[in-house]
C-alpha cells in the first residue's frame, strides 16, 4: 500500500496524518513530535485550533527538517475576504515557524455569501502562486457547493477535507471528488472514538487482530483516502500508524455497509443530510 497519493498539482500527501483539533498547550507540542519520530510525516492544523504554534514547536522539537514532512492549515471562518486572508496567512507562517505550508485549506464555506468564500478561494490561489503555499483547497464542500466554486474558477481544489468514515461513507462526493481530481481527506476518520460498539466493526477487529480503531483507518486507505486521526495519547498515536494492511473483499464490502450512518460535524448549516 502507497503511503503518499499525488495530488492533481503534483505534489504528493501522505495517507496518514496527525489530527490536532483540541490538542492544546504542551499535550500539542509533545504529540506532534513523538508522531513525526513515530511513523507520520503529516500534520493537520488549522487557525481556529489555535495550537499552530505548538504545532511548529513540536515539528522543532522532533528535528526533522523541513522538506521530511508535510503541514497543513486552514484559514478560519472569521476571516470572509481576500485581505484577511493574507494577513492571517502571514500569522499561520509565522506561527508554524515555516516559509510554506504544504497545504491550505478553507476551513469552511460561507454558504449564505459565496462571494466571501470566492474571494477567500483568490487570495489562495495568490498564496500559491507567490510559493507560500504548496497545494490549496477547501473542507466541508459538498458536491452544489464545489460546483460553485468550479464555475466561478479555473483552479480545481486539491483536496477536499471532510467528515468521512465507516459510518459515513459518502460515495457521491467521492465519486464526484473523483472525477474532478480532488482528493477527499477524511476528517474525525475513526468518529471521534464514539462508535467502536458496533458488532461488524468488532468482529473485523477480532479476525484482524487490530482495534477498531485500526479497522476504520485501514478501511479508508483501503479506498484511498488521505486519514487524519487526532490523538495526544502515545500508545494511541502509535496504534493509528499501524493500518496499513488489506481486507478481503467481504470485510471490505461488511465495512462498506455499516450502520447507522452518523454524521458528527454540523456547522453553520451546510450539511442538510
Ligand atoms: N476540516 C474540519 O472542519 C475538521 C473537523 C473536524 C476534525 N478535523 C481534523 O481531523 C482531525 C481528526 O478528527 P477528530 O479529532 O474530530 O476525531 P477523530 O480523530 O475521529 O477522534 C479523535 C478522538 O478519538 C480519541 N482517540 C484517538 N485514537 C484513539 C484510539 N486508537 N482509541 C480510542 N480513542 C482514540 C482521541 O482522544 P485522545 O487524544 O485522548 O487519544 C479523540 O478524543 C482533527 O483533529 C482535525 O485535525 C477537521
Amino acid at each position: 500500500m502507497n503511503k503518499t497519493i499525488t495530488l492533481n498539482d503534483g505534489y504528493e500527501i501522505p495517507i496518514l496524518g496527525l489530527g490536532t483539533f483540541l490538542a492544546r498547550d504542551e499535550e500539542c507540542e509533545r504529540a506532534v513530535a513523538f508522531a513525526l519520530t513515530h511513523g507520520y510525516d503529516h500534520i493537520d492544523t488549522a487557525q481556529g485550533y489555535r495550537n499552530e504554534l505548538q504545532v511548529g514547536n513540536g515539528w522543532k522539537a522532533s528535528g526533522r527538517t523541513r522538506e521530511e514532512i508535510f503541514i497543513t492549515t486552514k484559514i478560519t471562518y472569521g476571516n470572509q475576504d481576500y485581505d484577511a486572508t493574507v494577513e492571517s496567512f502571514q500569522k499561520s507562517l509565522a506561527d508554524l515557524q515555516t516559509e510554506y505550508v504544504d497545504l491550505l485549506l478553507i476551513h469552511w464555506p460561507n454558504v449564505k455569501a459565496f462571494d466571501n468564500t470566492l474571494d477567500v478561494w483568490r487570495a489562495l490561489i495568490d498564496l500559491q502562486a507567490q510559493g507560500l503555499v504548496r497545494s490549496i483547497g477547501v473542507s466541508n464542500f459538498t458536491i452544489p457547493l464545489l460546483e460553485r466554486l468550479l464555475a466561478e474558477s479555473s483552479v480545481v481544489p486539491a483536496v477536499n477535507q471532510v467528515e468521512f468514515h465507516t459510518f459515513l461513507y459518502q460515495k457521491e462526493l467521492l465519486s464526484y471528488c473523483r472525477e474532478k481530481g480532488i482528493q477527499i481527506e477524511a476528517y474525525s476518520p475513526i468518529a471521534k472514538a464514539k462508535l467502536f460498539d458496533n458488532e461488524v466493526l468488532q468482529k473485523t477487529a477480532k479476525k484482524y487482530s487490530k482495534t477498531p480503531a485500526q479497522i476504520m483507518l485501514a478501511w479508508l486507505l483501503n479506498h484511498n483516502l488521505v486519514a487524519i486521526p487526532k490523538s495526544t495519547d502515545e500508545e494511541r498515536i502509535l496504534e493509528n500508524a499501524d493500518i496499513f494492511f488489506e481486507f478481503d473483499a467481504e470485510d471490505l464490502n461488511a465495512l462498506d455497509n455499516l450502520e447507522p450512518r452518523t454524521r458528527l460535524v454540523r456547522e453553520l448549516g451546510v450539511f442538510d443530510d
